[in-house]
């Protein structure tokens, strides 16, 4: 079974590195609080809280928001934030949550399902943590049309059971949970918004192992998919380092669980 991904090693530059345009945290976590029916008296648990990118925004408008992560290093992260007092924290894997049963109004997960192994068991533990009724809003992104080419040029050069994907594959985020029973209670929901994006700033993060999924590759792959990756953006852009704004998107989902 392959090892869990453990997120110690990205604290210090994950918020710079995934960080939304200023403003937008707001509009997503109203994404969130819709989709999740959330309100004042709700109790909400994240599962994959990380620094709190998603959980601070959002623990403003609920009554507890509680966050679980198996990385210490983010959890420091997210309690040496303003307004963190508003998030209770525990650091433990979301395969085996340290909460009883039937405490939560609604989970949260966020960029969370393709990390873990034991996804299965993660979706067993939310169902025996969420009272009944309660809803699970899951979270996920669509690349802007730049940042996609940059992967698939990169991708292109790494055998595949080598990337970081180790839970649920990206392409099934729309089919996991009905799959396991989990009964769609909206449609997805995408808020859109725009940011800037420099071809050479993409290529220095691959280099520098900022995503996870470059973190089973040898220092030899890093560096045979970035030579091939900055001969294309050579090919292809004018200038790499000039910033070109581009439109990402934030989607979530809602469920409820089976029975
Ligand atoms: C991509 S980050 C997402 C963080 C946050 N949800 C966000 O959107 O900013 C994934 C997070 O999941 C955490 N994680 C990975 N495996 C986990 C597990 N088995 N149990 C709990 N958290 C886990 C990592 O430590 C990391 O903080």
């Amino acid at each position: 079974m392959p090892e869990t991904v453990s997120f110690d090693r990205a604290a210090e530059f994950y918020d710079e590195t995934r960080g939304f345009p200023a403003g937008e945290e707001g509009k997503i976590a109203e994404v969130i609080a819709q989709t999740g029916n959330l309100h004042s008296a709700s109790r909400v648990l994240e599962v994959g809280v990380g620094t709190g990118r998603i959980a601070l925004p959002l623990a403003e408008r609920v009554r507890l928001l509680a966050g679980v992560d198996i990385s210490s290093a983010m959890l420091r992260r997210l309690r040496s934030k303003p307004g963190s007092a508003h998030v209770v924290t525990a650091q433990a894997s979301a395969d085996a949550l340290p909460l009883p049963a039937g405490q939560f109004d609604c989970a949260v997960a966020v960029h969370v399902f393709h990390l873990i192994p034991t996804w299965k068991q993660v979706i067993a533990e939310l169902a025996r943590t969420l009272r009944p009724g309660a809803r699970l809003v899951h979270c996920w992104s669509r690349q802007d049309a730049v940042t996609r080419q940059l992967w698939d040029v990169w991708r292109a050069t790494i055998p595949d059971d080598h990337v970081m994907n180790v839970g649920v594959a990206w392409e099934d985020n729309e089919t996991f949970l009905p799959a396991m029973g989990w009964e769609a209670i909206t449609e997805v929901v995408e808020h859109r918004y725009a940011h800037d994006l420099a071809p050479a700033v993409f290529l220095d993060r691959l280099r520098r192992r900022v995503w996870s999924q470059t973190w089973r590759l040898s220092d030899a792959q890093i560096e045979r998919g970035a030579a091939t990756l900055e001969a294309f953006i050579k090919a292809t852009y004018a200038d790499p380092d000039a910033p070109m704004r581009v439109t990402s998107g934030f989607l979530a989902q809602a469920y409820m669980r089976p029975g």
